[in-house]
């Protein structure tokens, strides 16, 4: 399965730095072309003018959040056939701080990804447990109630994607041990090859702290299929690291 290697820029950056930030990713990219899949994913008001940068790069497009409806009398929201029109592939569903923020439930988060998928594009379906319920012992119970919930009925390796995100782990330093991710995305790859229609080929990518210092080491696990990359998606060097990381698991 190739890697996906995505940066979720959060509300970060300004047109001037994410002009810079493209410029930087592309020329590495066009020197060195890795053997994963790039994806960038600005804040909305940036979409238009990372993408008309981005055409013919080879590097994808997403939102970080997208509307139940396709469209309406919904003010400030964002539809899923809006960042198709702007040339997204993908959005981020049901990140650990829209689910804090704005008290999304997985219910919703699944309604979500079924507009997005409806749109043609790939959902990004976020998961993860926070400390307190990890320290208990109860991160496979909650991710696994996070999962029945998130995914809707018609997701396909084609057009989802899981990210399992610790909410511990986010913009903290921290990460779980390796035998930890492993534990965790095998028990995720389980529950999608009983629910999932292809359930055995959906990528189920890892986020929480990933650096240019730990991706290779965690890309190299089983079951971690990409990367999606917060803080160290802000400068082109780490993202880059990270991603040259993810490259030296494939194949
Ligand atoms: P950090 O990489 O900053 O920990 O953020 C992870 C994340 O939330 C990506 O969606």
């Amino acid at each position: 399965m190739r890697s996906l290697v995505a940066g979720n820029w959060k509300m970060n950056g300004s047109l001037a730095m994410a002009a810079g930030l493209v410029a930087d990713i592309k020329a590495r990219h066009q020197k060195a072309v890795l053997p994963v899949d790039l994806l960038l994913c600005p804040p909305f008001p940036y979409l238009a003018a990372v993408g008309s940068q981005l055409k013919g790069a080879g590097i994808a497009l997403g939102g970080q959040d997208c509307h139940t409806a396709g469209s309406g009398a919904h003010t400030g929201d964002v539809s899923a056939a809006m960042l198709v029109d702007l040339g997204c592939c993908y959005v981020i569903l049901g990140h650990s701080e829209r689910r804090t923020d704005h008290s999304e439930s997985s219910v919703l988060v699944a309604s979500k990804a079924k507009a997005a998928i409806g749109a043609g594009l790939v959902a990004i379906i976020c998961v993860g447990e926070t400390e307190a319920q990890r320290n208990a012992g109860d991160q496979n119970k909650i991710v696994e109630k996070q999962i029945v919930e998130s995914v809707p009925a018609d997701a396909t390796a084609e057009n989802a994607v899981i990210a399992y995100e610790p909410v511990w782990a986010i913009g903290t330093g921290k990460t779980p041990t390796v035998g930890d991710v492993e534990a965790m995305h095998r028990h995720i790859r389980g529950l999608l090859k009983q629910r999932v229609s292809g359930g055995a080929a959906m990528r189920i990518l890892y986020g929480g702290s990933v650096k240019p210092t730990n991706a290779a080491e965690l890309m190299a696990v089983p079951e971690v299929n990409g990367a999606l990359v917060g803080g160290a998606s802000l400068k082109a060097e780490d993202f880059w690291g990270i991603a040259e990381g993810a490259a030296k698991s494939a194949g």
